[in-house]
């Protein structure tokens, strides 16, 4: 029987790079380096794995609906999508981060409802909801912290890792939402019918991250 072709979904940056020694791990080197090439599809040395690099926000919607059988997304981005049609079985402890709503240390409480920017739409109206907060949320695609400065919202929600970009801009970490690192995600259908190759892949890179981490 032939060998099922497993596609991973993985985003530029700090997750392929970070992802790319648990690859090595296990025996997948792909051929050509995203970071140069204009090509969406890496091969790899295995010819039943490719690589798709996408945008990190759009990892769990490839894989929720099987366009990759597998992928790797920051639980940032799993919470924001809200993990419908994907299983979660392994953290692969990168790109660790805090989510954190951050603001002046001393901002006023406005009478109204507070203001909230983020590119965490979703996530941002559930931690506010269970608060029992109501909230206006501003949707941003990056530069959160630029908001409160400016006066676009009273306080922002987003990743803190150093702190530094808060602190370059006056801003305070107020509130911790969660803490952040990112996880191999597998499509529900892929597990039923690719189980053999996509549970062996798992269990090889569960070593890997024992073994290198
Ligand atoms: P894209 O460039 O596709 O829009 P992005 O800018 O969110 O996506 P990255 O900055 O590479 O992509 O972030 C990918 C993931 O890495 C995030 O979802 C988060 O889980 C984690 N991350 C983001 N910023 C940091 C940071 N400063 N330190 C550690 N991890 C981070
Ligand atoms: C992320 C995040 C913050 C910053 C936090 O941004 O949105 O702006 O990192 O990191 P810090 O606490 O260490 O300053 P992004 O990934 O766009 O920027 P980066 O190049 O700093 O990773």
């Amino acid at each position: 029987m032939m060998a099922d072709t497993l596609t991973i979904a993985l985003s530029k940056g700090r997750i392929y790079k970070e992802t790319l020694p648990f690859l090595a791990e296990v025996g997948i080197v792909p051929v050509d380096d995203p970071e140069t090439s204009r090509k969406l599809i890496l091969d790899t040395n295995r010819d039943d794995v490719k690589l798709v690099v996408i945008r990190a926000a759009d990892v769990p919607t490839y894989v929720q609906y099987g366009a990759a059988d597998l992928g790797v997304a920051g639980k940032d981005v799993l919470m924001e999508h809200g993990g419908e049609g994907v299983y979660e079985p392994l953290d692969l402890r990168i790109a660790r981060c805090k989510l954190m709503v951050a603001g002046f240390e001393d901002h006023v409480v406005p009478q109204g409802r507070l203001r909230v920017a983020t590119k965490f739409v979703n996530l941002t109206r559930g931690f506010y909801a269970k608060k029992g907060e109501q909230v206006e949320i501003i949707k941003l695609y990056g530069s959160m912290e630029l908001a409160p400065i400016v006066g676009l919202a009273d306080v922002i929600v987003d990743l803190v890792d150093t702190g530094n970009t808060l602190k370059a801009n006056g801003l305070k970490p107020l509130e911790h939402i969660a803490d952040i690192s990112s996880r191999m995600i597998v499509n529900k259908a892929s597990m039923k019918m690719k189980h053999g190759a996509v549970n062996q892949l798992i269990e090889e890179l569960r070593g890997a991250v024992e073994r290198l981490s």
